[in-house]
């Protein structure tokens, strides 16, 4: 139901319309949801790809695929509104939290979110550092426990990370150190340094051609970089190893590519061609962000334990939005952020 109250939206029009900030009536929570003033919310690689029409024709499939939308997966802010049944927050709460894919995504002034997709914010928390987490923290811990590894068994487990300067991959160190699991991070020289910070035990420069060295020692390997790569990775997977999870699969641009019936073939073909090559017993799996909450219960303890955080190289209000896309689109280092506020 619609409120008199307004708010602000960043409205993506389409791949060559750009985006026009716009305001909006706002909605009553429906029970079971929240609305959260947003102080910040990433934008991350997904949000720059569909605004170019990425995943498109599966993504419509969620109500996820037509222009205009509202991109964004993540918020931190404060809670303005409760819908019934919710009893786990009140009004002016800090929180922070993801949002599944929809076209009424969280680049906006206000969203309304399930509120068992948003996690309590401790006083003297930063909502811009908190802001940055959740949908990477997400990504990565399904891809992490796809690959079969769990804070139950990760100890002394050998983690290759290919794409580990990145959101996901630092987020990944992080955790796999938490964990205890030794880790080997794939990526630049000039960022070793960083990688080593966040938790890496051996270093593999990604510029040298490094798959051809690399020994069939590792437990579980994650591909957060380059699709053609996977293969490669899969092939450093020891016997009797826990598996392989990619988040840089082909699934959303085959469908965007080939249609339904070509799309689902080729992508089984992908699948097969890749799962053949895993170890006996090994798991494959392609991620796919969804809200998990047993990710946010691991996301809200390694937050107040400081395990987790990743470095901010961009703010913009929604006007700025070009300047924290064009960010994002060249790979810079550092998440940007949107600050509706
Ligand atoms: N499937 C899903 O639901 C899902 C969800 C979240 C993210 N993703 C995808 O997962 C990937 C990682 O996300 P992110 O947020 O961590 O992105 P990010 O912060 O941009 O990091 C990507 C990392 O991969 C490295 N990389 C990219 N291409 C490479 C290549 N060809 N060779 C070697 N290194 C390469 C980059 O290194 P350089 O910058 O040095 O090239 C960077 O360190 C992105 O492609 C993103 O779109 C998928």
């Amino acid at each position: 139901m619609v409120t008199n109250a307004t708010g602000t939206t960043l409205v993506c029009l389409g791949p060559s319309s750009g985006f026009e900030v716009r305001p909006i009536l706002r909605r009553k929570p429906a029970a079971g949801e929240i609305e959260v003033a947003v102080a910040a919310a990433s934008v991350n690689p997904i949000d720059v790809r569909r605004a170019q029409g990425y995943g498109r024709r599966l993504l419509s499939l969620v109500g996820a695929g037509r222009f205009p939308m509202i991109l964004g997966n993540d918020f931190a802010g404060i809670v303005t509104a409760l819908g019934d049944s919710v009893d786990a927050f009140k009004i002016g709460d800090r929180v922070y939290g993801v949002k599944p894919p929809s076209a009424d995504g969280t680049h906006a002034s206000h969203v309304l979110v399930k509120a068992a997709h948003v996690l309590p914010a401790r006083a003297g928390q930063d909502l811009q550092a908190l802001a940055a987490l959740p949908y990477s923290f997400v990504t990565m811990w399904l891809a992490v426990r796809g690959a079969g590894l769990t804070r139950q068994n990760a100890a002394g487990k050998r983690v290759l990370i290919h794409g580990a300067a990145g959101g996901l991959g630092t987020l990944t160190l992080q955790m796999m150190s938490a964990w205890g699991a030794c880790v080997t991070a794939i990526a630049r020289p000039h960022d070793f340094a960083a990688c080593r910070d966040a938790g890496a035990l051996e270093m593999v420069d990604s510029n040298s051609k490094p798959f051809a060295t690399l020994s069939r020692t590792f437990d579980a390997t994650l591909n957060f970089a380059a699709w053609d790569d996977d293969l490669a990775l899969i092939g450093a997977l020891r016997d009797g190893a826990l598996g392989h999870a990619t988040t840089v699969h082909p699934l959303l641009a085959n469908f965007d590519e080939l249609g339904w019936a070509r799309g689902v073939l080729k992508t089984l073909s992908d699948r097969h061609r890749h799962s053949a090559a895993l170890p006996k017993n090994g798991r494959y799996v392609w991620t796919v962000f969804k809200p998990e909450i047993l990710a946010l219960q691991e996301l809200r303890g390694l937050v107040e334990q400081r395990r987790v955080g990743l470095p901010i190289a961009v703010r913009e209000p929604l006007a700025g939005v070009a300047q924290a896309f064009d960010h994002v689109n060249k790979g810079r280092r550092g998440r940007a952020l949107i600050l509706p506020g």
